[in-house]
């Protein structure tokens, strides 16, 4: 389904990705870890679109355009660190968002319905601000936006990133239960035992470059999961 082969993203005269290769199968979770400045943000707004880069990026055996919005058409939907929410419109406004990019819109406004049935305190709060949502009920609006544009493969940046343990154990459930209904889903994440127990595969990132890959099970083997390793962000 996507297919990322000898990735590079450079900032001037900095590398923040060497040559990445990975992949998402179909109903897939895989998840991209890495410590602090690893490079998995720079990685995946390439993947989307948002950041010049080498190498090829296909979905389903087609190049990915390189820009955001044709990205997002052809049915790769990021949702960014910090999540991208704009605060100053009502939750109804954000989502109606989502659905500018959807093939079919005269289905967007059952759409956000089915969203807000899913995401119940959306509903309640659809002409709230915003910016007035908790950080959690923020990552869910980020979320529901995102699946308003209808994607195939769903790509996550820290979608866990400030929440209380609570709240990211729901945003996890979540994630899985979209796998449930055949989404293909690449999240990134610091908290790596965490997201381990339900990715199906990872890939570990050191300082742009792809260190190993493989189950959780044979990351930990490697030692790759310990709290050394991940440093900052070990969960
Ligand atoms: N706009 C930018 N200009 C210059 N360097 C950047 C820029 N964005 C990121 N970098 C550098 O690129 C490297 C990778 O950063 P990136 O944000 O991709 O890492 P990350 O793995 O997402 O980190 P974090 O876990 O903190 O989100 C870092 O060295 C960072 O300082
Ligand atoms: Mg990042």
């Amino acid at each position: 389904m996507l297919a990322v082969q000898g990735l590079s993203v450079r900032y001037g005269p900095i590398q923040a990705v060497r040559e990445l290769s990975l992949e998402v199968r179909p109903g897939e979770i895989v998840a991209l870890i890495g410590a602090n400045g690893a490079g998995k943000t720079s990685a995946v707004k390439a993947i989307a679109g948002l950041l010049p880069h080498g190498g090829s990026v296909t979905l389903s055996g087609k190049p990915l355009p390189r820009r955001a919005e044709r990205a997002l058409r052809a049915g790769l939907a990021l949702v960014p660190e910090g999540r991208g929410i704009l605060g100053q419109m009502t939750v109804a406004e954000n989502l109606r968002m989502g659905g500018y990019a959807r093939r079919d819109r005269a289905s967007l406004p059952a759409a956000i319905e089915e969203q807000m049935r899913r995401f119940p305190i959306l509903g309640e709060r659809r002409d709230r601000l915003a910016g007035l949502l908790s950080g959690g009920e923020q990552q869910m609006l980020a979320i529901a936006r995102a699946l308003l544009s209808a994607p195939r493969l769903l790509v996550l940046d820290e979608p866990s990133l400030g929440l209380a343990p609570i709240m990211a154990a729901r945003i996890f459930a979540l994630v899985e239960e979209l796998r449930a209904g055949g989404m293909a889903i690449l999240l990134v994440e610091q908290k790596a035992r965490q997201v381990l127990k339900i990715a199906d595969r990872a890939y570990v990132l050191e300082t742009g470059s792809l260190r190993a890959s493989g189950t959780g099970a044979e990351l930990a083997a490697q030692g790759l999961l310990s709290d050394a390793f991940m440093a900052a962000g070990a969960g």
